[in-house]
């Protein structure tokens, strides 16, 4: 080949690669400007020089969409969500990105005794409390403004749920900070105080694929769990109780394995919650900051570590997604096209002694921070 005609074909190449890279394509605010219950609703931008970008709308604290660099120069996508209110406010019952609670995951039959005083919850899952109930965090309204860290891009949101709300004691309010950092980090940080005993377990609820698409599934994405034990589960996905080792069952993600590998295998647990639900007891001391799960796709190069100072990690595969919605580019929610790994304490834990406490006093505050953090798998 001569010179010129090489130097034209690297041009060419250049040009080609540098066009399908894929670009970050952000929501207008104005598709999240509403007024609900009559509060105002909107969308907020963070970026970091990297060019990482979040949005995440004040109608339940939730992440709307996150651009993070891919192995190919370009941005991916990698959270399902909708392209504008009116879509959320039809589709809240899979719980796309909000920050759940006050009680993330399950209580058993809603019932739960602080202080000899029985409460009731509402029951939304199978005769079970789930994720809050019907009227939990997201979808509520919260309070929003900028709050800029040490130079990184955040904003905080905040909510006062008052006494009783879906049958919780105390006034409780709460507030979530979302930052994006240098290191293309996601944190999230949180605090709670009450007026009189409660229980909390607010925890965030993305649904991933770090392909960039639901158009695929998270079959072949690795993800090593760092925790030897989890907490089994019986009818309707609540904890037995126990504490049992993963070592030689599916639920063994010690080591980086393919999340299909072992998801359709005849196992007691997985036919319960049609596929991986568990909640993973993780190997690390009791509210210090540690590595929970890292997790890739070979496809995109992207990884994303989930880094928290939570007791446990839910895992689920998105076993009960059946395709009828459709989120922003067209992507169909269907089965096991995007999974959670939702930092949190364990489900049930007020009804088990041996599980850590959720209970909140008056004279306390609750704090968490769950990291999700960015990089390209070499
Ligand atoms: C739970 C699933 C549930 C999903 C949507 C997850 O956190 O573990 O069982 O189907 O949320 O509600």
């Amino acid at each position: 080949m001569k010179k010129s005609h090489l130097i034209i074909t690297i041009i060419l190449l250049s040009i080609s690669t540098i066009y399908s890279q894929n670009k970050i394509k952000c929501i207008p605010a104005t598709n999240f400007q509403t007024v609900i219950n009559g509060r105002q609703t909107s969308l907020y931008t963070l970026t970091n020089s990297n060019g990482m970008t979040v949005q995440i709308t004040n109608y339940g604290a939730r992440v709307v969409a996150l651009w993070v660099p891919d192995k190919n120069g370009g941005f991916q996508d990698v959270v399902w969500g909708y392209n504008s209110i009116q879509e959320y406010l039809k589709s809240t019952d899979i719980y796309c990105g909000p920050i759940v609670g006050r009680y993330g995951n399950r209580i058993n039959k809603g019932q739960f005794t602080l202080n000899n005083t029985a409460y009731q919850l509402t029951l939304n899952n199978n005769g079970n409390h789930l994720h809050g109930g019907t009227g939990g965090f997201e979808n509520k309204v919260w309070d929003a403004k900028f709050t800029p860290i040490n130079g990184n891009q955040a904003v905080t949101l905040s909510y006062t749920s008052p006494d009783g709300e879906e049958g919780y004691p105390g006034n409780v309010i709460i507030h979530v900070t979302y930052m994006v950092t240098e290191k293309n980090e996601l944190t999230i940080k949180y605090s709670a105080t009450t007026d009189a005993p409660t229980i909390i377990n607010p925890t965030s609820h993305c649904y991933f694929n770090l392909t960039g698409t639901a158009a695929n599934t998270i079959l072949e994405h690795k993800l090593k769990i760092n925790a030897l034990k989890y907490t089994p589960v019986t009818k309707g996905l609540i904890p037995t109780g126990e504490l049992l080792h993963v070592k030689g069952t599916p639920l063994d993600f010690t080591k980086f394995t393919a999340i299909g590998k072992s998801i359709n295998v005849t196992n007691e647990q997985l036919a319960l919650g049609k596929g991986y639900d568990h909640n993973y007891v993780l190997n690390k001391k009791l509210g210090k900051m540690g590595e929970a799960a890292e997790i890739y796709s070979e496809q995109t190069g992207i990884s994303m570590k989930v880094i928290t100072d939570q007791p446990g990690l839910q895992f689920y595969s998105g076993n009960f997604m059946d395709g009828t919605l459709t989120g922003k580019r067209g992507d169909i929610h269907a089965f096991r096209t995007g999974f959670a790994l939702e930092a949190q304490n364990f489900p049930d834990a007020p009804n088990h002694t041996n599980f850590p406490s959720a209970v909140l006093l008056p004279n306390q505050t609750y704090t968490q921070c769950t990291s999700y953090a960015f990089n390209i798998k070499k």
